[in-house]
């Protein structure tokens, strides 16, 4: 999962009511707080709040923080000092404003965060979102709540479902988080701190909200986990189940055209899973799978327990199983200790792998990690430099394939309405957004097309045919 990823200012769609209160809601970091900050929302839903788009006219303002690097974490003390002045601009005009502050930079630093911001009401940690009525109801009563408390297999079980009318205002590609936590203990990496250890979701809980999303009208499931592939989980007669059989489970239910799933960590890659790339049509062939370094020496002073050559092995077993899969990463330079030459190393990996998108990083020591306490801390302006070079050559592969593209027939996933008349934006099955002309169809459809350009960050196709719906709901199946 990625932090640049993120959604902004969250819409909840709800019955209108008399006077109802309105919240904000604001989330940063990965998709796994956009998927969280979806669930707040439906449950502030059924507590009859509404949405607004602006936090002047919010009676809740809810920030969804990231305390994965310092910059992240930064961000929500100054959004912070912003809110205070509009909530003390609205205690003027004798209107309250409630703040709360969810999120990973909740769990790390709880009530610490009201101590530097006394304008908070509500500290709440990602595990415990279920008791965000009980806690607002605090609140309302006069208290500074702080809940960070560990209470995951809770939280999966009591957050309310998404209802239709909600699915369907957030369009047809949704996420669904299925495992939750981290027990790799990456050395620069908070993660394991403030989502805790890994925990799976049951199969019995996961197909359901997909069936319900499905029924909705949603086409394609993005699953999330911070290592989803480290899902497990059972099947009948008690059968022990990896994210390949999952895969497969979900593949099943009517109206799921097309499956993804974020992140991945390469140890947790099992053959199950390859076989799946390989055999399930509705698995997309695209793959985030982090390696953050290319320098064996660098990569164990990381702990993440492999070495150069496991995952370039790796990366082979997979293109073998898919060989048209793109590959996506994340890196980070500068580590404490990464030499000139350990950083050729990340730049030689990049080469011989070859990479669709990335996202890289500048290391940022981050408190109660084991990486903020080695030595060699590397100078910002050598970090500078390095990332400076990476992204370059990233940058570079990135363009290469979305050059590739262009004349190949590709089924497009129609999202939403494009900026000019008769136009639509689209997925690819390597995630590039495409704009296809020529009034393609309805949202949700899946079209045959040919790519004809690139644009920065998308790619322009003409259609060859509507196709007929692949595992298509009957609603959809008549639009086509
Ligand atoms: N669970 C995911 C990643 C979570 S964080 C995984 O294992 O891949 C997303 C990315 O942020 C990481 O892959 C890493 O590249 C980056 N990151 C994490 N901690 C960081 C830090 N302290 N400094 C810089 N980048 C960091
Ligand atoms: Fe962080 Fe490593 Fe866990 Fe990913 S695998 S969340 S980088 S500790
Ligand atoms: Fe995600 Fe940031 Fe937390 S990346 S898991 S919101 S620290």
């Amino acid at each position: 999962m990625n932090e640049t990823s993120a959604t902004d200012n969250l819409e909840i769609a709800s019955a209108p009511a008399i006077n109802p209160r309105k919240v904000f809601v604001k989330t940063y970091g990965c998709q796994m707080n956009v998927y969280d900050s979806q669930r707040m929302a439906d449950s502030l839903a059924e507590q009859g709040y509404v949405a607004t788009q602006t936090p002047e006219d919010a009676d809740l303002v809810l920030l969804n923080t990231c305390h994965i690097r310092e910059k992240a974490s930064e961000k929500l003390y100054s959004a912070l000092g912003r809110l205070r002045k509009i909530k003390d601009e609205r205690a003027a005009d004798g209107r309250d404003m409630l703040i709360g502050v969810a999120g990973c930079v909740a769990q790390a630093e709880g009530e610490e965060i009201i101590r530097r911001a006394p304008s908070v009401d509500l500290v709440i940690g990602p595990q415990t979102y279920h008791r965000l009525p009980q806690a607002l109801a605090r609140v309302g009563r006069g208290e500074k709540v702080v809940e960070t408390e560990y209470a995951i297999e809770d939280k999966f079980e009591h957050l309310p479902a998404p209802k239709k009318e909600q699915v369907k205002s957030r369009g047809v590609s949704a996420f669904l988080t299925v495992q939750e936590g981290c027990d790799k203990f990456c050395t620069f990496c908070v993660v394991p701190y403030t989502r805790g250890s890994e925990v799976s979701r049951p199969v019995s809980q996961i197909v359901a909200e997909a069936e319900k999303l499905a029924a909705a009208g949603v086409r394609e499931l993005t699953l999330l986990g911070q290592n989803v592939n480290a899902w497990h989980g059972k099947g009948e007669g008690g059968r022990e189940l990896g994210l390949g059989e999952l895969l497969f489970r979900l593949a099943e239910i009517p109206g799921i055209a097309r499956l993804r799933y974020t992140t991945s960590h390469p140890r947790d890659m099992d053959e199950a899973l390859i076989a799946a790339h390989r055999d399930l049509d509705q698995l997309m062939p695209y793959l985030h799978l982090p390696v953050q370094a290319g320098s064996d020496r660098i990569l164990k002073a990381m702990n993440r327990r492999h070495t150069a050559a496991d995952y370039l092995r790796l990366v082979e077993r997979i293109r073998a199983a898919r060989p048209d899969i793109a590959l996506s990463g994340d890196f980070i330079v500068g580590f404490p200790g990464e030499t000139e030459e350990d950083f050729e190393a990340t730049m030689q990996l990049v080469r011989d792998v070859t990479y669709a998108q990335a996202y890289s990083f500048k290391y940022s020591p981050r408190p109660g990690t084991p990486g903020a306490d080695l030595p060699g801390h590397v100078d910002e302006a050598v970090k500078d430099e390095r990332l400076q070079r990476l992204q370059a050559l990233l940058t570079e592969q990135q363009y290469a394939f979305q050059r590739s593209m262009i004349g190949k027939r590709m089924d497009v996933l129609l999202e939403k309405p494009g900026r000019l008349p008769g136009q639509m934006v689209g997925r690819s099955p390597w995630l590039l957004p495409v704009i296809v002309g020529e009034n393609p169809g309805e949202i949700g459809n899946i079209v045959d097309v040919r790519i004809i350009a690139t644009g920065t960050n998308s790619l322009m196709a003409e259609m060859v045919a509507a196709k007929r719906q692949a595992n298509a709901p009957l609603a959809l199946e008549t639009q086509s």
